[in-house]
């Protein structure tokens, strides 16, 4: 394989599976006004826990955030004992607001996400014409990953994957056996993440998928989001690497580059935007953070008009 961190990535996962190394626990909660799986991985074995893509709760006709999904998390991560080393997320999420600066206070962990947010916010920084407070340096994190990037949760070792195309930053992290893929690849029978947001790419999601979809086939597959695929009655959110080559309904082994690509352009251009798209990227590309206060002590939420 003349891909160095995905061979790196395949052999771990191959020693997950011969028992010599760990395989980490994995608990899903799952917010279904957003449709997102935030999942908390521990070694069984130290207690030492990452959080993955957390929700803050925003009610747009309101304007009020909240801290019930995020709560939950906190509970969990309380009565297991754990001690929480990294909140991670797997991109600038146009769907939800990131909980991870409030988990940050109530349990600590270093934030991070992918090296290329620094185009993400670049992109969005113009559309919502941020001031010159607003870094574009990835400094509102607490670290940047690059592709083949290693580190560990407790015991088990970790690589951070480069996987672009629904936006230009989206990280994979691999623990042990288990893959956190973020918006790539969706339960077999809902296909793919769209690749229509501004910097986002279908060509280069197609070759990040097929990437991931070299990783051996027992791998344990953790999704960001499931909306029911039609037929099926409850969410899920964890498959296989063996289950999406064989059936994934938009990618499965044997779809080329160029119907994938025709397949994405087409889907995307009958989907609307995500209801929370506006404050979600404000607040993720600023690490979770609201907009400063403006003078009365209260802060706002921009919307562009006919821009997006
Ligand atoms: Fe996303």
């Amino acid at each position: 394989m003349s891909d160095p961190a995905l061979a790196a990535a395949a052999s771990q996962i191959q020693d997950a599976k011969q028992g010599t190394i760990p395989r980490p626990t994995v608990r899903t909660f799952f917010d279904e006004a957003t449709f997102t799986a935030s999942h908390v991985v521990h070694d069984p074995a130290t207690g030492d826990a990452a959080i993955i893509d957390s929700v803050l709760e925003y009610d747009a006709a309101s304007g009020r955030t909240g801290h019930r999904s995020a709560q939950r998390i906190v509970d969990y991560v309380r009565a297991e004992g754990l001690h929480v080393q990294w909140q991670l997320e797997t991109h600038a999420h146009a769907d939800h607001l990131s909980a991870a600066p409030w988990l940050q206070q109530q349990l600590g962990g270093r934030l991070g996400i992918g090296a290329e947010i620094v185009r993400v916010q670049d992109v969005f920084g113009k559309i919502f014409n941020a001031g010159t407070e607003f870094a574009r340096d990835g400094s509102q994190f607490d670290h940047l990953f690059r592709d083949g990037d290693h580190f560990a949760i407790g015991r088990i070792p970790t690589i951070a994957l480069h996987v672009p195309g629904h936006t230009p930053a989206d990280m994979a992290f691999v623990i042990g056996d288990a893959a956190f893929i973020g918006d790539t690849l969706f339960m077999p029978d809902y296909g793919t993440a769209r690749a229509d947001f501004p910097g986002g790419d279908a060509r280069q999601l197609y070759r990040s998928i097929r990437r991931l979809l070299s990783l051996p086939d027992e791998t344990r597959l953790f999704l960001c989001h499931d909306y029911k695929a039609p037929g099926r009655d409850h969410f899920a959110w964890e498959t296989t690497i063996g289950a999406e080559r064989q059936g994934n309904i938009h990618v499965h082994d044997g779809v080329a580059e160029d119907s994938f690509t025709a397949m994405r352009a087409a889907r995307d251009a009958t989907l609307s935007l995500p209801n929370l798209i506006m404050p979600s990227v404000q607040v993720n590309m600023r690490g979770g953070r609201l907009p400063a206060p403006e003078s009365n002590g209260t802060r706002y939420i921009k919307i562009p008009i006919d821009t997006l």
